[in-house]
């Protein structure tokens, strides 16, 4: 119960890996809340299966929009009065298709980089001025190690989590005198529920990616639990604007 009396938010947790963060920051006695633009009662239901004690908030919002964002970090703290930790994972990512960069449009760029990165400042802005009051907070930034690929065909993505890590950076230089600290992490491709229920799923997608990787098998959620434990927890409170790439050895960081 390392997180016993924390209050954790996880945007984007309404399936995939989001969905495991939370059961796992629940687990550790976080009263979680699962945010998503999704219903999000399914997580909430797996996680209480599992945990029947454990504390756990749904909220509908959506990232890209302040005025959400803002109604998201105002139910929080009327119903805890706090907010320790924040997971800013929620993405357009399982969703997107892949195309030479010429081929997408301004809308597509433009809706990849108002959720993969106007979302995440939104809800770091938000979430910050009452982390400062605390004089504590966490704050997780989901990147992927594409950023360092440059994944052909994924150019918005790839573009959108490039800005995440630079943004981790820019705000860890002006939280740390708050005692917040500002991390983000880099997954590799990594299997979720979502991807296995697709109906072209296939093993093959992930071939390339196990080869490359010294640790050679599909990456899963929980691979990235214990790096997510660590930063949501006091064993890093000296550990700020890093970013820890999670993908079995594959680039070197
Ligand atoms: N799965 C991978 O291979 C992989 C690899 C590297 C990084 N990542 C990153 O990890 C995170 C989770 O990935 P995933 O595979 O679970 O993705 P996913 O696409 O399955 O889930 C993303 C979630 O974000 C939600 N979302 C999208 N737009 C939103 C909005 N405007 N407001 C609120 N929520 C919104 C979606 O509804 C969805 O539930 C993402 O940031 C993704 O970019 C994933």
């Amino acid at each position: 119960m390392r997180l016993k009396n924390k209050v954790a938010v996880v945007t984007g947790s309404a399936q995939g890996i989001g969905a495991v963060y939370v059961k796992a920051l629940a687990a550790e006695g976080a009263k979680t809340v699962i945010v998503d633009i999704k219903d999000c009662a399914k997580t909430a239901e797996a996680t209480n299966t599992d945990l029947p004690d454990a504390e756990l908030m749904t909220h509908i919002c959506d990232i890209s929009d302040e005025t959400s964002v803002h109604g998201l970090v105002q139910k929080v703290i009327k119903k805890y009065g706090r907010l320790d930790i924040l997971v800013n994972n929620a993405a357009i990512f399982a969703s997107l298709d892949r195309k030479p960069f010429e081929e997408i449009s301004v809308n597509e760029w433009d809706s990849v980089m108002s959720v993969n990165l106007r979302g995440v400042f939104l809800c770091a802005k938000a979430a910050s001025p009452i982390m400062k009051a605390q004089k504590y907070g966490k704050i997780i930034n989901i990147a992927s190690d594409t950023m360092m690929k440059g994944t052909k065909h994924f150019a918005h993505y790839v573009s959108s989590k490039g800005g995440v890590f630079a943004f981790t950076r820019a705000i860890a230089k002006e939280l740390g005198e708050y005692g917040i600290c500002v991390n983000s992490v880099a997954p590799g491709l990594t299997s979720t529920d979502v991807m296995e229920a697709e109906e072209n799923f296939t093993l093959k997608r992930f071939d390339r990616s196990v080869s490359a990787r010294s640790i050679q098998r599909i990456q899963q959620p929980e691979d990235l639990v214990g790096t997510i434990m660590y930063l949501a927890s006091s064993d890093s409170d000296f550990v700020t604007g890093q970013c820890i790439v999670v993908n079995g050895g594959d680039n070197l960081y």
